[in-house]
């Protein structure tokens, strides 16, 4: 089957995509977006994560089909044409939230969703019950976090 998606703000193809086949397999084997990484495939660590119509989604967990004439922003859509990084990007690499990095797409697509919603520093708890399904197993979360409240300060303008 052939669907269309527009993808971080261009119409895109793919063909021959068999019905079963995932979201996220159609924008790293078909569309040439590896941002999104494939880790468990089955919904449980959040690396795969992506905006669909602006709502953050495991992309493993969607079926290509159902991403047909809608909206995907990857972590690649993040950064500025220009090749400026994200403010969330930023802080990541600032505050050392990357380590392997297999994680760390799906956590800035999450956080950005987070601090996108607010006006201010979300509290650590909510901070941390918006990042629960997002899984890292090098960093012990700390330097995340601290990244996550950097680039809410700064979108604060504080
Ligand atoms: S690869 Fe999608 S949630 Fe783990
Ligand atoms: S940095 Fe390695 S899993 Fe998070």
């Amino acid at each position: 089957m052939r669907v269309h998606v527009t993808v971080n703000g261009a119409q895109m193809t793919a063909d021959d995509v068999w019905p079963g086949e995932s979201l996220l397999y159609v924008l790293r084997e078909r569309l040439g977006l590896p941002g999104a990484k494939n880790a468990c495939e089955q919904g449980e660590c959040g690396s795969c994560t992506v905006y669909l119509d602006g709502v953050p989604v495991c992309a493993c967990l969607v079926a290509a089909g159902q991403a047909e004439g809608r909206e995907v922003r990857t972590v690649e859509g993040l950064a500025s044409g220009a090749g400026e990084l994200d403010a969330v990007q930023e802080a990541f690499v600032e505050c050392g939230a990357v380590q392997c990095g297999f994680c760390t797409p799906g956590l800035i697509v999450q956080a950005h969703s987070l601090i996108a919603a607010h006006d201010g520093v979300p509290p650590d708890a909510e901070i941390r019950e918006h990042l629960a399904g997002n899984l890292c197993r090098c960093t012990g979360y700390e330097k995340i976090l601290d990244a996550v409240r950097l680039a809410a300060r700064r979108k604060a303008g504080q």
